[in-house]
């Protein structure tokens, strides 16, 4: 455990770019509704943007860099750091220029090449002057973004810039924001789901000053529970030793050793739809516990029983639709084999397969391994982010439980 505490950031995570049109003031106000709506967003503005409204107040609002081109921060890949992160891109005021790009799928600035490189679901505003709008061209762009999946909001009619009165207006702020609710909402993977997560270590005592524990830190489990939580899932997080951490909206339930731990699960898991069992549980604890201290010349060895597999107890009681996820720390060369005999002995549905080889992955923020389920091609990850892993977790059961009807 490194003892440094584990932040989550809270809330969805919108992209807001901005393209060079004088409604680009407006998106100041949109920024604002949607961080009050509870969204995390970053803006990309597109080069010409900056004529109407200046970066410095992008990163003012936000709180986060405000980059217009991939060679601002080429070390870190923006494009792909910005599509990764995104739930959901909305662009707003999008020109009828932006509009083109996206239709041809063009990556010629930081906006454009992170909807190239995003998985999210795209909403588009326009505001541009009625002949533009109306333009053949531009048209045909909205038509082939909206068979895309692409949402484009209609703009709306009334007075523009100068003395022209038209359609092409941008629409009221808190229409954006309900559609941007609406679309949010509808990404929720997890929704209306009970989720039941373990994470950490357990503590087996010796005696009242010594324990048998391992070097779980709690990381990758924190992160399941977090990604669950962006995804609308109803959290209970069954806490051993853990790096400190704070994880508004999830209940907490902290246990010492691995009895409390399968007391807690199983009090819990009949009305979960999903369990993760990411602790890393202590196989065996003392035979005997000492109540007062064993002086050190008696301190010759330390006789173990075997603590119960609690994901083995628990999957025996698996309901049809409920779906169960088992974790494996392995140093062995084919984690596949390894890992496919603890699925099928666990009656997992799911198994993350630790490459610990080395000492490595307990207390940090990476993670290599591989995902296999039955009927999932296996997902592979090296030297990834735990979050990565939470995320392709989350999804999977999000799959799982569709397809079990659970
Ligand atoms: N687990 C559990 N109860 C235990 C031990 C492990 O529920 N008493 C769970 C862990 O939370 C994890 C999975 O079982 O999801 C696999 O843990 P792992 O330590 O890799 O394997 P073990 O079953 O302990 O087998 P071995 O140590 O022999 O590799």
């Amino acid at each position: 455990m490194s003892g440094e505490k584990i932040f989550f950031p809270r809330g969805r995570q919108v992209v807001l770019g901005v393209c060079g049109g004088i409604a680009a003031y407006k998106a100041c106000d949109l920024l604002r509704r949607l961080q009050d709506a509870g969204f995390l967003v970053r803006v990309i503005p597109t080069q010409s943007s900056l004529n109407f409204v200046g970066r410095a107040t992008w990163e003012a609002l936000s709180g986060q860099p405000a980059l217009s081109t991939v060679w601002e921060n080429p070390a870190q890949a923006s494009h792909l750091a910005a599509a990764d992160s995104a739930d959901l891109i909305v662009i707003a005021p999008a020109t009828a220029e932006t509009i083109a790009k996206i239709a041809q799928g063009r990556a010629v600035d930081l906006l454009t090449t992170t909807v190239l490189a995003s998985t999210a679901r795209v909403l588009i505003v326009p505001a541009m002057h009625p002949n533009m709008w109306l333009n053949r061209a531009t048209i045909q762009n909205v038509e082939i973004l909206r068979s895309r999946g692409v949402i484009v909001m209609d703009p709306e009619v009334g007075r523009l810039s100068g003395k022209d009165f038209g359609v092409g207006r941008f629409p009221e702020t808190s229409a954006i924001v309900s559609q941007v609710l609406k679309l949010s909402k509808a990404e929720l993977l997890l929704e209306g789901r009970k989720v039941l997560i373990t994470a950490g270590g357990t503590r087996e005592e010796i005696d009242p000053v010594r324990f048998i524990g391992n070097k779980s830190s709690g990381r990758q489990g924190l992160a399941i529970a977090f990604e669950a939580l962006r995804n609308g899932a109803e959290v209970t997080v069954v806490a051993g030793q853990t790096d400190p951490f704070e994880l508004e909206g999830a209940e907490i339930v902290r246990v010492n050793t691995a009895d409390e731990m399968r007391s807690a699960v199983e009090s819990k898991f009949t009305s979960s739809d999903a369990l993760v069992m990411a602790a890393a549980v202590a196989d065996a604890r003392p035979a005997m516990s000492s109540a007062t201290k064993i002086r050190k010349n008696e301190l010759k060895r330390i006789d173990l029983t075997a603590n119960p597999d609690i994901l083995c107890k628990v999957s025996q009681k698996k309901n049809r639709g409920q779906v169960i996820v088992g974790f494996a720390a392995e140093t062995v060369s084919d984690l596949i084999k390894a890992g496919g005999e603890k699925l099928i002995n666990k009656n997992a549905d799911l198994l993350y397969v630790n490459d610990v080889s080395g000492g490595a992955i307990f207390g940090e923020d990476q993670t290599s391994g591989v995902l296999i389920g039955l009927g999932i091609e296996p997902v592979f990850f090296n030297g990834a982010s735990k979050y990565e892993v939470a995320k392709s977790i989350v999804k999977n059961i999000a799959k799982k439980l569709e397809k079990s009807g659970g």
